[in-house]
């Protein structure tokens, strides 16, 4: 007797496939948002205003620290990144040489402010007069490291975590 091909096998196959195909589009990287600080701030009101205004409203309400608390899992991502990017080329906790001493920093600026600040730095530099004072305090602008904003956020968690102390 020739063998046949069973027809229930290629539908197990095609049944197999589409299983993967569910689990693959299930498992989705959970989106880093922090409702509570972008709430904080007055981030995106300011749009249509100039953008110095703009600027000036990123850092109103309340320091990055007070307004959200660290998400480990993503803490840790944001340190990864801090060195993988190339952030510590120039940055270090307690020292403040060719940049500004990150330690604290969470503390000193929002949240909105520390994300703009790590997404366009370029931006900042042009229309932000905190950062025009610590560009010509330092000599140079911060280096755009095309960071995505889910990068920022790991990082803007990272800053959090190291404010709060071991
Ligand atoms: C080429 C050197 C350089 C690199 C690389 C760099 N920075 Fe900076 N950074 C600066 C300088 C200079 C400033 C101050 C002037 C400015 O903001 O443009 C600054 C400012 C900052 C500030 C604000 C500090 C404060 O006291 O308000 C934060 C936060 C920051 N950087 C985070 C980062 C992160 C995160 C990365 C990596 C993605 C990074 N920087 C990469 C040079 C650098």
């Amino acid at each position: 007797m020739t063998c046949v091909r069973s027809p229930g096998r290629t539908a197990r196959f095609l049944m197999l496939v589409l299983l993967l195909m569910a689990v693959g589009c299930g498992r989705r990287e959970p989106q880093p948002s922090d409702s509570k600080s972008a709430a904080g701030t007055a981030e995106g009101t300011a749009a249509a205003a100039s953008p110095a205004a703009e600027a000036a409203a990123l850092d109103q309400g309340p320091r990055a620290a007070e307004a959200m608390e660290a998400v480990a899992p993503l803490a840790a991502t944001g340190q990864m990144l801090f060195d993988a990017k190339g952030c510590t080329g120039c940055h270090t906790f307690g020292e403040s040489d060719t940049a500004p001493d990150l330690r604290g920093v969470a503390s000193r600026r929002t949240a909105a402010w520390l994300r703009r600040q790590i997404l366009e730095p370029e931006w900042m530099a042009e229309h932000d007069s905190l950062t025009r004072a610590m560009v010509e305090h330092y000599g140079v602008p911060m280096a755009d490291l095309d960071v995505s904003t889910d990068e920022a956020a790991a990082l803007l968690h990272f800053l959090v975590r190291e404010d709060a102390g071991p």
